[in-house]
């Protein structure tokens, strides 16, 4: 029988120079857990203090949490959440907070603001007006009693996605179509500014993959079936960092996976810390995989060619968030980019990517949070090359409080988000593609969460991870 030693052994002749010059640390797990995000923390701490398993999480940043992004005002102490804003009251997650002592609250703290609908190629005003709060409330009432029936398809996850013959239609067909088939164009101007925006053309992308953007638990928050909320103080990384502390040395920060050998009696990762160079060896019964499974993520995780065959179809978006500083913007304002032809009412019609979405005020000083969507390819630089230009068409055309030709925005923070809402094309859905994704659960001692694995939200990730567990923890 292949044993533990073995795969050491073996993967002790693969080991780069870097390791010659000393033998790397040894640590023996029993579940090693890969990106300390949202789904990777909160299992390492369910796993390890809650089911009393040894945990080592490898995270590549020198903090946990992820897309959340906390600012934090040195001169007075304020916080600004650029990133993840609030957390859905899903399941027990005010719990998770109650035992960190972190207490929560759902008073925003963000100045009430006007929105001006600009389209950002052109600096023009465009003369659009959404429909009223409460006819957009009502809408995304209906959607909900619409996508009731299929929550269990979806949410948490894809456990119980349906075989072929019986994936809902409407799952499949475009969103634009799906909300017009509905009557439901009312609530696109919300759904799009939360969080539809960024999970493609979001008039053309297939239903099921809006869901995943904005779905059940997004249209109980809207309509107050659901509380949101976030720490009172500390910002949205006052939990991230908790988590840290708690899990103290388990924790390998600035740290990937540089080498890994997977098999159904464990798995052994040697993994490098980037500051110091160091290679530490897990050796672990269980391997749970936190990160998006892009091509770079899983290079070192030594894939068969069935594995990286599912997971290589999936498609990303990149999204980016950062504050930015110009003393011309007006603090009265939530400049919101729309194509012309949006005016006067058309909710289905959004701009082409990539693109500036919205600078909006944060109420600190002169920051503005600006939010870039991306495509595939997008990459930081250009990302913040499109917000230089839409501020001096801004400028430009005199949208903003002085009309002059151009100026440097000046960058506060600035953070990638991505590559995030993965998803396939409808005819790899009608294929099968969900059952052989999750057919890679468990399979070489390797489980999976995270955004790929079930739908895109902090505390629905948790939720999932809930399920996940007792599967992770079966006969270890
Ligand atoms: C702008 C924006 C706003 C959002 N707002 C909200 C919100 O208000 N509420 C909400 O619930 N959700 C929100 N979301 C969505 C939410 O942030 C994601 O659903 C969630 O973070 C996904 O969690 P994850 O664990 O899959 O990935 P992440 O949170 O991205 O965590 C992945 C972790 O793995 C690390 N990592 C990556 N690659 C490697 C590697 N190769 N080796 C080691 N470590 C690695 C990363 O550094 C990161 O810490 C928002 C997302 C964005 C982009
Ligand atoms: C936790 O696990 C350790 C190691 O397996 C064991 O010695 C200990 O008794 C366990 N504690 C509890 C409370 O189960
Ligand atoms: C939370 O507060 C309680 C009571 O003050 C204390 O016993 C506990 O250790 C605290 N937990 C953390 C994680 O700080
Ligand atoms: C969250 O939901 C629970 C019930 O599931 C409720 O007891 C609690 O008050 C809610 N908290 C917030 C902040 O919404
Ligand atoms: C987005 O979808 C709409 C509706 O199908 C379409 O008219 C538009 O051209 C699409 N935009 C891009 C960039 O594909
Ligand atoms: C993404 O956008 C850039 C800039 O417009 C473009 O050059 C590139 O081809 C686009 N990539 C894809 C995959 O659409
Ligand atoms: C900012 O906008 C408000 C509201 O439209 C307006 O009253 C104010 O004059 C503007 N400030 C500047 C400096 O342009």
């Amino acid at each position: 029988m292949l044993s533990l030693a073995f795969i050491v052994l073996s993967l002790g002749t693969a080991l780069p120079l870097a390791a010659a010059t000393g033998l790397p640390d040894v640590l023996h797990r029993d579940v090693v857990v890969i990106g300390g995000g949202a789904s990777g923390a909160y299992a390492a701490v369910r796993l390890r203090d809650d089911f009393n398993k040894s945990i080592a999480l490898i995270e590549k940043r020198d903090r946990l949490g992820g897309m959340v992004n906390t600012y934090v005002d040195e001169k007075t102490g304020a916080t600004y959440d650029y990133g993840v804003q609030s957390f859905l009251n899903v399941s027990k997650a005010a719990e998770f907070f109650a035992r960190f002592n972190i207490s929560i609250g759902s008073g925003s703290t963000s100045p009430s603001l006007i929105t001006e609908y600009i389209d950002f190629n052109t600096g023009k005003k465009v003369d659009f007006t959404p429909p009223s709060s409460s006819k957009q409330l009502a809408a995304i009432a209906k959607f909900l009693k619409v996508i009731e029936p299929w929550e269990s398809m979806l949410s948490p996850g894809y456990w119980n996605f349906p075989q072929t013959n019986n994936i809902p239609e409407d799952f499949l067909i475009p969103f634009g179509e799906f909300l017009t088939k509905y009557g439901l164009e009312d609530g696109a101007p919300l759904i799009y500014s939360t969080t539809g925006l960024g999970v493609g053309n979001m008039s053309e992308v297939a239903t099921m993959f809006a869901l995943q953007s904005f779905g059940w638990d997004m249209a109980r928050g809207m309509t107050g079936k659901m509380g949101l909320f976030s720490p009172t103080s500390g910002g949205n990384q006052a939990l991230y960092n908790a988590i840290a502390k708690n899990l103290g040395d388990d924790v390998l920060y600035s740290s990937t996976v540089i080498d890994s050998r997977r098999t159904e009696f464990g798995v052994s990762l040697a993994v490098r810390n980037h500051k110091t160079n160091k290679v530490t060896r897990i050796i672990a019964r269980r391997l749970l995989v936190a990160i998006e499974p892009t091509e770079v993520n899983m290079k070192p995780l030594d894939l068969s060619p069935s594995e990286w065959n599912t997971l290589s179809k999936f498609t990303y978006s990149n999204e980016f968030t950062g504050l930015v500083d110009n003393a011309v913007f007006n603090t009265s304002y939530y400049y919101f980019n729309l194509p012309s032809t949006a005016a006067p009412n058309h909710y289905l019609v959004f701009q082409d990517e990539p693109m500036v979405a919205s600078f909006q005020y944060t109420g600190l000083e002169h920051l503005f949070r600006v939010m870039i969507i991306g495509n595939t390819t997008s990459t930081a630089d250009e990302a913040k090359v499109l917000a230089q230009n839409s501020f001096n068409t801004l400028l430009k055309s005199g949208r903003l409080s002085k009309s002059i030709r151009d100026q440097k925005l000046s960058w506060a923070a600035f953070s990638m988000h991505g590559p995030m809402h993965a998803r396939v094309s409808v005819d790899q859905v009608k294929c099968g593609f969900f059952q052989d994704l999750y057919k890679l659960q468990g399979a070489r001692s390797t489980w999976w969460t995270g955004g790929a694995f079930s739908a895109n939200f902090q505390t629905q990730l948790w939720q999932f991870d809930d399920g996940l567990i007792p599967k992770i923890l079966e006969g270890l």
